[in-house]
């Protein structure tokens, strides 16, 4: 760039100003003021087009999602296992989920499927995305990552893709990573995904009642784009892996010794199935929720009364309840689709937008804040500016 013309070291100055991301955190104005600058030195740079920058913001432009046809009642699953309505209902909220048809189900076609629902939305093809970020813990192999067969899925020959294995959490990790690549200049158009199949790894048996009522299938996607006006404000990503193993599936695990890996007899043993220590990733998860959706108000200077949507990630109706209430935040600032999906893991938060968008409950300026916690543990949040 410092090549081009002599002013060139006043842009070197201005745009990262724009992009700053400490500056997320001061008032819109100096925002505004900073894109002025940028777009006034643009007018008098003509050898330097638009493209040359990086535009402050990204911007989510549209929403989509996938479900599984069949329909898993938590009546169906008293036959399989000792449960029963009541007991799930009163201690998740959840009354159905959708599992995986073998025939026709898989994390990239579901993925693909919402990608469509989306790209239609937006009045937008295929060919518009540059950059695929995939959050997933179940991928269709156990390599390579989903994010390919999703670029293989749209025809997308030649652009990246990357996975994400953050579990709950990977949704807002994926949404910020792709928020720093559009606002690095890399690209412009990024799509975000969440999908999930966790229901072939579920115990349903009595041993795993406590995770097999819990867990769904299903995908949610956003489409990110360079914007000049918010946007994604910021994002908060913490873990602590301490807490690995009360959420995780152990195999098939490379650690294993040559002779355990590749034994036949690993198929017999649970390692392979969901674990969870349910009262522990809850007691872990009310707190830590609210310290990262806190974090995030903190950061853009707002108050908990300014949040027009919370869409927390969908672990359990209780969790939500429990922060809506600390929150003092009414029934409608609060997005809840647990009750038909169950927990979709990475899919929960993108499934849940792309509902509340298509009922009209995102709307322009809004503040939406997203927040999640699961396995790793990691909990995350982000603040969007619609
Ligand atoms: O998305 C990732 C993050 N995941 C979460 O946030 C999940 C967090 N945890 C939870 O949502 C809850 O801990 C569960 C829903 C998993 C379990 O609810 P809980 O109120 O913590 O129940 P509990 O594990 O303390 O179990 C209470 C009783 C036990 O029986 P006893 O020992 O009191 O006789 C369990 O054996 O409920 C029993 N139980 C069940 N009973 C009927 C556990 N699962 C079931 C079941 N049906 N499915």
């Amino acid at each position: 760039m410092r090549e081009k013309q002599g002013k060139i070291d006043f842009a070197i100055l201005c745009m990262p100003c724009a992009g700053d991301p400490t500056l997320r955190t001061l008032p819109e104005t100096v925002q505004s003021i900073a894109s002025l600058l940028s777009a006034t030195f643009l007018t008098f740079a003509p050898a330097l087009s638009k493209n040359d920058f990086p535009m402050p913001y990204s911007k989510i432009v549209a929403l989509g999602h996938h479900v599984p046809e069949t329909v898993i009642t938590n009546q169906y699953l008293s036959t399989l296992m000792d449960t029963s309505d009541e007991w799930i209902i009163e201690r998740t909220g959840i009354r159905e989920r959708r599992w995986m048809d073998p025939a026709k189900d898989t994390v990239a076609n579901m993925a693909a499927k919402a990608t469509r629902m989306a790209l239609k939305r937006a009045n937008l093809t295929e060919k518009d995305i540059e950059f695929i970020v995939f959050a997933t813990i179940t991928p269709d192999y156990f390599f390579p990552g989903s994010g390919v067969l999703l670029q293989r899925e749209l025809g997308l020959e030649g652009i990246g893709a990357l996975d994400i294995r953050n579990a709950c959490s990977g949704f807002i990790y994926a949404l910020s990573t792709a928020d720093q690549f559009i606002k690095s200049g890399m690209y412009k158009t990024i799509l975000v995904v969440g999908a999930e199949i966790q229901s072939t790894a579920l115990d349903i048996t009595d041993r795993g009642r406590n995770t097999a009522v819990i867990f769904g299938d299903g995908a949610g996607v956003a489409i990110l784009q360079a914007s000049d006006k918010p946007g994604v404000m910021s994002t908060h990503l913490h873990s602590d892996g301490r807490f690995a193993e009360e959420l995780y599936v152990k195999d098939p695990g490379s650690s294993r010794p040559h002779n355990e890996r590749q034994a036949d007899q690993i198929l017999d043993t649970t390692g392979y199935k969901v674990h969870m220590n349910g009262n522990m990733v809850f007691k872990h998860a009310v707190v830590r929720f609210m310290e990262v959706i806190n974090e995030a108000l903190t950061a853009n200077h707002l108050k908990k009364e300014d949040i027009n949507l919370l869409v927390p990630h969908q672990a359990n109706l209780r969790i939500s309840q429990y922060i809506q209430e600390k929150l003092a935040l009414r029934e409608d600032q609060v997005f809840n689709n647990i009750m038909r999906y169950g927990n979709t893991t990475a899919a929960s938060i993108p499934i849940a937008m792309s509902e509340a968008w298509a009922e009209g409950r995102v709307k322009e300026n809004d503040v939406i804040c997203l927040a999640a916690f699961g396995s790793g543990f990691t909990w995350a949040s982000a603040i969007i500016r619609w």
